[in-house]
């Protein structure tokens, strides 16, 4: 299934099998983390070499830890090493860490090679792999160097999903959910079936994975025309990373984001808007998120205003009004806040 060019994504069964037909370029340089790569990389190594390719492929640690300047310095030595030139490709095969980091490398060598995304877990097939984002953490911070690098092909094998923890899957399916609730009222449904679990149907995940990932792509494309509609991306993040901050990021992002889009659901509820507290809150249950970080809205406080966008000083919410209908607000007010944190306290209890 496609959508929209210059986003070619492809979602099917066994696609690692049939790589090669993806990628124009005849050396290829696999960037994957010891987890995926003793799953996969020896399907993708077999796929390339029957179609005569030239490959080396490099593993970095599993784990945010490996977007570094110390794995990407890494990487790039040892590409130059190996005889790779400006004809290079580079797949990046596993979660997003692996997308985040092997995008830059594509990125940066010899001032940009050809770059394609095999994403392995669910958070990279529907978000990560998808709008081109590349980007290592410093010290200091997350994703603070970066670049935006398009990959010329997104190929998802859904077959991958089989060995992802159900933890893993959960998480990337709280940015599904997002989706659907963004634009796409079916995949809110399929997030509620039985069969959506790292083992289920191939062909529901793969609908269900297809159509999430263009809920991002469409909204990505249509960004370059019509600004602001990439923030709407950020429904449920304004409150969630607020939450991984205070936790010093023992909370998963996820997690964070799920508790995040049922306070935009309570907000937006409060205003007289579409009720979708009852939906949202059976996801979060779904989820079985950590405990709350903190019982405390004061401690949140400082590190909402971090989120403040540049343009204005206010904090900005995107709330939906209903089902794909979502608006950026900036007039929430502390007092509606405080009371959304509290009915959240309620539903976390
Ligand atoms: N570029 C973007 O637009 C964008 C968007 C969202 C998130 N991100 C980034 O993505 C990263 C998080 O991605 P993630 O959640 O995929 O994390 P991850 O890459 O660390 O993967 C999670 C874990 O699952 C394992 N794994 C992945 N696929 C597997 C499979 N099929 N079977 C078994 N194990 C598997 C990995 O080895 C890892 O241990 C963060 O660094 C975040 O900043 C980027
Ligand atoms: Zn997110």
């Amino acid at each position: 299934m496609g959508v929209t060019p210059p986003y070619s994504i492809h979602v099917a069964s066994n696609l690692l099998g049939s790589l090669a037909r993806y990628i124009d370029e005849t050396h290829i340089a696999i960037i994957t983390d010891n987890t995926v790569g003793r799953l996969y990389a020896p399907m993708a190594k077999d796929a390339l070499a029957q179609a005569g390719k030239e490959f080396h492929c490099y593993c970095v640690a599993p784990g945010e830890q490996s977007k570094s300047l110390a794995s990407f310095e890494h990487l790039l030595r040892q590409m130059v090493r190996d005889g790779f030139t400006r004809s290079a490709a580079v797949l990046a095969l596993g979660g997003g860490v692996v997308g985040d980091l092997a995008g830059y490398v594509a990125a940066s060598f010899m001032r940009g090679v050809a770059f394609y995304q095999c994403p392995t877990s669910l958070l990279a097939m529907v978000d990560a792999s998808i709008g081109g984002k590349t980007a290592i953490n410093m010290p200091e911070g997350k994703n603070l160097v970066g670049a935006f690098w398009q990959p010329r092909a997104v190929i998802i094998d859904i077959g991958t999903l089989r060995t992802l923890p159900t933890k893993a899957f959960r998480h990337g399916a709280v940015e599904l959910f997002k989706h659907g609730l963004l634009a796409n009222e079916r995949l809110l449904e399929s997030v509620r079936a039985e069969e959506f679990q790292p083992g289920g149907p191939p062909d529901f995940l793969i609908e269900a994975v297809a159509e999430s990932a263009a809920v991002k792509a469409n909204i990505v494309v249509a960004d370059e025309r019509e600004t602001n509609l990439r923030a709407t991306l950020n429904l449920g993040h304004t409150l969630g990373h607020a939450l991984e901050a205070v936790s010093d990021h023992a909370l998963p992002h996820g997690e964070a984001v799920a508790y995040g889009l049922y306070f935009a659901a309570v907000l937006a509820k409060n205003r007289g808007w579409k009720d979708l507290t009852p939906m949202v809150g059976d996801f979060l249950q779904w989820v079985q998120p950590a405990p709350l970080p903190t019982t405390e809205f004061e401690r949140l406080e400082s590190f909402l205003a971090r989120d403040k966008k540049r343009l204005s000083d206010r904090l900005r919410y995107v709330l939906l009004r209903g089902i794909s209908k979502p608006v950026i607000v900036d007039d929430v007010t502390l007092q509606e806040q405080q009371a959304a944190w509290m009915e959240l306290l309620e539903v976390a209890a």
